[in-house]
């Protein structure tokens, strides 16, 4: 098997989708699995921006940088390159279902979905609240992170 590509997706690509990226980009760099993970917005509103700045400050706490990291739309290539792509909410994954091919090669699930006793459960949207919901948001990326790695059988 070739190793796995992962696309985290959620609205404006400027806080959850780059903390879950962040989050499983510092795992896969920790473990040296040399995976593709990469994340993308259903809008593009904010394509070219950098995170949220709250985004950078609690990923920065927790020892990983995502200041880097770029906004960008969700594309057509998206679901023939990628192997998952994990959404971060309900409304996102309806939009994603709607702009996929009809048989993709990219299995589109929620990312919650991959954490035990969360499945079916969105990540909050932290963009309108306080710090506090971003801390709630780090703890979410770092589950599925985890979730993701085992979902791959490559935990620890
Ligand atoms: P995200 O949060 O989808 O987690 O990146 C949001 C970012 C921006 C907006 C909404 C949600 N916005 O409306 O601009």
């Amino acid at each position: 098997m070739t190793t796995p590509s992962i696309l985290f997706v959620c609205l404006g690509n400027i806080c959850r989708s780059p903390l879950a990226d962040g989050a499983l980009r510092h795992a896969v760099r920790q473990r040296d699995l040399g995976w593709t993970v990469d994340s993308a917005g259903t809008g593009g509103w904010h394509s070219g921006d950098a995170p949220d700045p709250r985004a950078i400050a609690v990923a920065r706490q927790h020892g990983v940088d995502i200041a880097m990291l770029r906004a960008r739309q969700v594309r057509a290539e998206d679901f023939t390159r990628f192997d998952l792509i994990l959404a971060m909410d309900h409304d996102n994954l309806a939009g994603l279902r709607a702009m996929a091919p009809s048989h993709p090669r990219a299995e589109l699930r929620l990312a919650l979905d991959l954490v035990e006793g969360r499945a079916g459960q969105a990540v909050a949207d932290p963009y309108y609240g306080d710090a506090s919901g971003f801390e709630a948001t780090w703890a979410d990326a770092s589950a599925i992170a985890d979730g993701v790695l085992r979902h791959f059988d490559a935990a620890r």
